[in-house]
């Protein structure tokens, strides 16, 4: 154990993380150099098109530390390798790369609990970024060693001011973390340049794993590094904590796990602590970074375990896994994450209801984030209301069930959670449908925001007050960027809130938010009639300041994007019981009567009859299908 090192990448979206990992997989010879492919760690096929990555992968990688290395380590970095000893030169890695993007901090925070190191990267073109600092802190509340480094030096190289942009951003990292300089270390995760040094320092700096003889049993702290009382090691049964899962046709559901005492084998008989399951171990193993079987797994090690298990609902991301022993107390597990928008998901086409929550189910085993109950609509029969953890959540686990489940369904519009007091009643209301006409009040979820944005694009940033009900609290100077800190109602968020900070900021401003309690709100719910029917899938609700506007902004558009039909379409806003704003599209025309010779009256006129029952009778049957584009477009500010 003691040589073994568990860590992680974390850093802004797009810094170089699985680049990095590329290069450590192809270092320490985990993926033979023919079938390495670029970010390899990037499994799903959504990640790969995207460029981005979502799910956290863990990997287990074999590295010797040769007398050579350390020779190259002392010429960079002098205390490195003072307390090498040459017998201690085979290492196990375990690495977890995870995803940037904050609507997946969820899954950075368990990678974060299953490991005792990070690399903290910085992209050396861009400097600090917003992730940057949401992960660090991250990090150092999970109580982490990190080991910084400013990634993509190749691209400064060739640049004329290469060197002095290179040494701000390393000094600017330095700084945040407290250190000096010279423990920045500087790579490029494209050539490998400097990448065999960092590698040397994590198993130099990264403790070795703790393990349960390192817990304190009083302790509600997420994995505390010391404690007061270190119980025998014997004395502990074998547990580990399950940070993610996946759905196996053959050997049930794998439990991706940290081993944190005792050691588990097939054939054995566990508990799942939370859910009271018993399971009888089908195989472990190890990521390599394919599943490699493996006798057993021990205290300290990351890898699965094959329960068997078919029921998606018994495995539970945080959950531990035990022996069946008495003494088996569950271990410290994550804080549920809270869901900010919910949008509801009914089947379509030839989707059945069951199809559609087995899909979900499936998926919010390898997505803990993920969490939904039933609902039902009028017009759309019975689906599921689904939360997520942000709009980029949603486009992604869309997109995941139609491809990887092979799902069709209709969505409906994304909204948040918004506390309510009507008829003495005070509750919370999560579907704009439920919202009362004339609330006495209401109360909504407001965000902290950190924005990172160079100091010559900060007019730009604060000005976005003038779109978004953002409140700027304070500015400060951080490297070479500002940071900006704000609040703003969450609502806002899910609009179009980043598309305008990377616009007014030609991309180089970044952001991270955090849930900060609530705010009274001024706010109305507004509906859309189609054809003389409310379309419950386009009610929301909006500050009434912005009612009228919206109203109108909303038919309009909708008269834009919706197609025509055989029969004319009124499209209405409708607040408090009044319309409030109108628009008509025209039917589509077609000439019934063109194939008549001469000008018998009658019977064009009858012709036109028939095509207006049949016109009737459409409209009577008729259903707007609303995209998930037209809710974006709708959603635009
Ligand atoms: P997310 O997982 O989406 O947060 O991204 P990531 O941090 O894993 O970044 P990724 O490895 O996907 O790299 C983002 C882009 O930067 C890719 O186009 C890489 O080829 C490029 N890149 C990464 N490292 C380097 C580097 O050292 N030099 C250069 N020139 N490009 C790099």
């Amino acid at each position: 154990m003691n040589n073994t090192r568990n860590f992680v990448i974390i850093a802004h979206i797009d810094s170089g993380k699985s680049t990095l990992a590329d290069r450590l997989l192809e270092l320490t010879g985990t993926v033979e150099a023919r079938n390495m492919r670029p970010q390899y760690l990037d499994r799903l096929e959504l990640e790969r098109e995207r460029g981005i990555t979502i799910k956290m992968a863990p990997v287990r990688m074999a590295y010797k530390l040769t007398t050579n290395d350390k020779r190259q380590t002392t010429t960079s970095h002098q205390s490195l390798v003072v307390s090498h000893k040459s017998s201690d030169s085979e290492y196990i890695l375990n690495l977890i790369d995870t995803p940037g993007h904050s609507d997946f901090a969820y899954e950075v925070s368990r990678a974060l609990a299953a490991v005792e190191g990070a690399i903290l990267l910085v992209d050396g073109t861009k400097g600090i970024q917003a992730q940057t600092l949401s992960n660090l802190r991250a990090a150092r509340k999970a109580g982490l060693k990190i080991v910084g480094a400013v990634n993509k030096i190749d691209l400064l190289q060739t640049q004329t001011y290469a060197d002095s942009r290179l040494n701000k951003v390393v000094r600017a990292t330095a700084e945040l973390l407290g250190v000096g300089e010279e423990k920045i270390f500087k790579v490029s995760a494209k050539t490998g340049e400097g990448v065999r040094e960092l590698l040397d320092a994590v198993i130099e700096r990264v403790p070795a794993p703790r393990t349960d003889a390192d817990f304190s049993p009083t302790s509600a702290d997420n994995f505390p590094r010391e404690s007061a009382s270190s119980p025998r090691k014997s004395a502990m049964p074998a547990r580990a904590l399950i940070f993610d899962s996946l759905y196996d046709d053959h050997k049930g559901i794998l439990a991706f796990t940290r081993v944190f005492g005792g050691e588990f084998k097939a054939g054995e008989e566990t508990m799942l602590l939370a859910a009271g399951a018993k399971v009888k171990i089908k195989e472990v193993g190890y990521f390599s970074p394919e599943f490699k079987p493996a006798q057993k797994i021990s205290a300290g090690s990351i890898g699965y375990i094959a329960t068997g298990l078919k029921e998606p609902a018994l495995i539970k991301t945080g959950d531990t896994i035990a022996k069946s022993d008495k003494r088996a107390k569950p271990l410290p597990g994550y804080k549920e994450p809270a869901p900010v928008v919910f949008i509801s998901f009914y089947p379509d086409g030839a989707t059945k209801f069951e199809d559609l929550k087995k899909g979900l189910e499936r998926l919010r085993l390898t997505d803990a984030a993920l969490s939904f109950e039933p609902d039902a609509n009028e017009a759309l029969g019975r689906g599921l209301k689904v939360g997520f953890l942000g709009q980029l959540h949603f486009e992604i686990t869309a997109s995941r069930l139609e491809r990887e489940f092979g799902l069709g369904f209709l969505t409906s519009f994304p909204s948040i959670a918004y506390r309510v007091l009507d008829g003495g009643r005070d509750f919370v209301v999560k579907q704009p449908q439920d919202f009362p006409e004339k609330p006495e009040r209401v109360w909504q979820p407001m965000i902290k925001l950190e924005i990172l944005a160079p100091s010559g694009y900060l007019n730009q940033v604060v000005n976005l007050k003038n779109i978004f009900e953002l409140e700027v609290k304070e500015i400060k100077n951080m490297g070479e960027n500002l940071l900006i800190m704000a609040r703003m109602p969450l609502a806002e968020l899910i609009r179009d809130f980043d598309d305008q900070l990377k616009s007014v900021s030609a991309g180089y401003a970044s952001f991270s938010y955090e849930l900060d309690g609530e705010a009274e709100a001024d706010v109305l719910k507004l509906e859309i009639l189609i054809v003389g029917d409310v379309l419950p899938a386009l009610t929301r609700i909006v500050p009434k300041k912005d009612l009228e506007r919206e109203a109108r902004a909303t038919v309009l558009r909708l008269k834009k994007l919706l197609p025509k039909q055989q029969f004319s379409q009124a499209i209405q806003a409708k607040a408090q019981g009044r319309i409030i704003a109108r628009e008509t599209i025209p039917a589509m025309r077609k000439d019934v009567t063109g194939y008549l010779y001469g000008g018998d009256r009658s019977r064009k006129m009858k012709l036109w009859k028939k095509q207006q029952r049949g016109k009737e009778k459409l409209k009577s049957m008729a259903k707007v299908d609303i995209t998930p584009e037209i809710f974006r477009e709708i959603l635009k500010k």
